[in-house]
């Protein structure tokens, strides 16, 4: 949020409206170009099948995925809700459990934007505890804050990096009675064995968000879940609109979710993993990268030497990537989503074209 008022916006907008700094998503504010690397989507697309008529209304959590989804997840369908994607899982929360301009949430950047976007556009205040060395939670930071929602990210987007097990039930253990721990693990099938569903039981105060949008490869569908204790789902469903689901998505998640279609997830997630190994091997030995952050998920952050001229040069080439400066401790860092074998292929050509010239007029 700003403290400048939008004149650009209708004068009868709430006043918070004119002050906010709306999520500049990928799609939004880069367009063109053949090699989409900026928004962490799978390129290993599978196809599906459509029913013709959708003449009725859908179903509000329709069954076949939440069902499914309950199965591939290792939960019961009460701990589920289904929502136009992760991000409405997060507006959810805050909407149900933040009273405005009372509550605030704590979140640890970076991270991922919405957390904070979400809490603005409700008046909750956000409190920021930034992560060590970009990689650890700050306990004593985190625990001297009194937030509703605590946001943790893992694997975080942007650094990749997964949050340390033990940390998670720290913070569980500190808020038990007093807020919701919110793991986000948007990308955790590219790292399995780090999620904490296997907590749930133990922490009635723990929510997963879990999305069809990164290793699934349907970031075009808008399909995401909340796992949490049947408690806090009844709450979320109570602030949901009544049709979040249309029908095509419901049917193309519900084939997502068959046994088919999570082993064709897997097979894609060995694929872009070996591929994001690498990349990351060449892009530890370009002269040009100060810095290649370890990755657990389907994108890799860089430190170059100017991050602005890396992104334009590669978007003069067809290539958008994703620059990650503006974000509190990134400065002059970019984020390369992992793409198809031929899209890496073309991403590597420009960027050893690119670093190699730099060298050229540096020496
Ligand atoms: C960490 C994280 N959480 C949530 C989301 C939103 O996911 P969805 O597409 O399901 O809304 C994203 C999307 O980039 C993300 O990176």
């Amino acid at each position: 949020m700003t403290d400048v008022t939008d004149a650009t916006v209708n004068p009868l907008a709430r006043q918070i409206v004119k002050q906010l700094v709306p999520y500049a998503s990928a799609r939004s504010s880069m367009s063109g170009g053949a090699v989409w690397l900026n928004a962490n989507e799978n390129a290993l697309a599978p196809a599906y099948q459509l029913d013709d008529t959708f003449n009725r209304y859908p179903s509000c959590q329709p069954k076949a995925v939440i069902d499914g989804y309950a199965a591939y997840a290792g939960v019961t369908p009460e701990q589920v809700l289904v929502s136009r994607g992760a991000d409405e899982g997060i507006e959810l929360l805050i909407r149900s459990f933040c009273e405005p301009k009372q509550d605030s949430i704590t979140l640890c950047p970076p991270t991922y934007g919405m957390y904070a976007i979400s809490a603005e556009s409700h008046h909750t205040a956000v409190q920021k505890v930034l992560l060590l060395n970009t990689e650890q939670l700050d306990l004593p930071g985190i625990f001297a804050t009194n937030p509703k929602l605590v946001f943790i990210c893992s694997p975080n987007n942007p650094t990749g990096d997964l949050i340390p097990r033990e940390q998670i039930i720290a913070v569980l253990e500190h808020f038990k009675d007093t807020a919701l721990v919110v793991v986000d693990e948007a990308y955790i099938e590219f790292a399995p064995e780090a999620s904490v569903v296997p907590l749930l039981p133990r922490y009635p105060n723990l929510v997963i968000l879990r999305t069809l949008s990164k290793a699934f490869g349907l970031a075009g569908l808008r399909c995401g879940f909340t796992l949490a204790a049947p408690d806090i789902i009844r709450a979320l469903k109570k602030m949901i609109a009544p049709y979040p689901i249309a029908e095509p998505v419901a049917q193309i998640a519900a084939q997502a979710l068959s046994a088919a279609g999570i082993t064709q997830m897997q097979q894609s997630v060995g694929i872009i993993n070996q591929l994001r190994r690498d990349f990351v091997q060449f892009a530890q030995q370009q002269a040009g990268v100060t810095k290649v952050w370890p990755s657990n998920a389907n994108y890799v952050l860089l430190q170059v030497s100017d991050a602005a001229a890396c992104v334009n040069a590669l978007m003069a080439e067809g290539i958008l990537i994703r620059n990650q400066s503006s974000q509190l401790g990134l400065a002059n860092v970019v984020r390369v989503s992992i793409g198809n074998p031929d899209e890496m292929q073309r991403l590597q050509q420009a960027m050893f074209n690119y670093f190699s010239a730099n060298k050229r007029e540096t020496a």
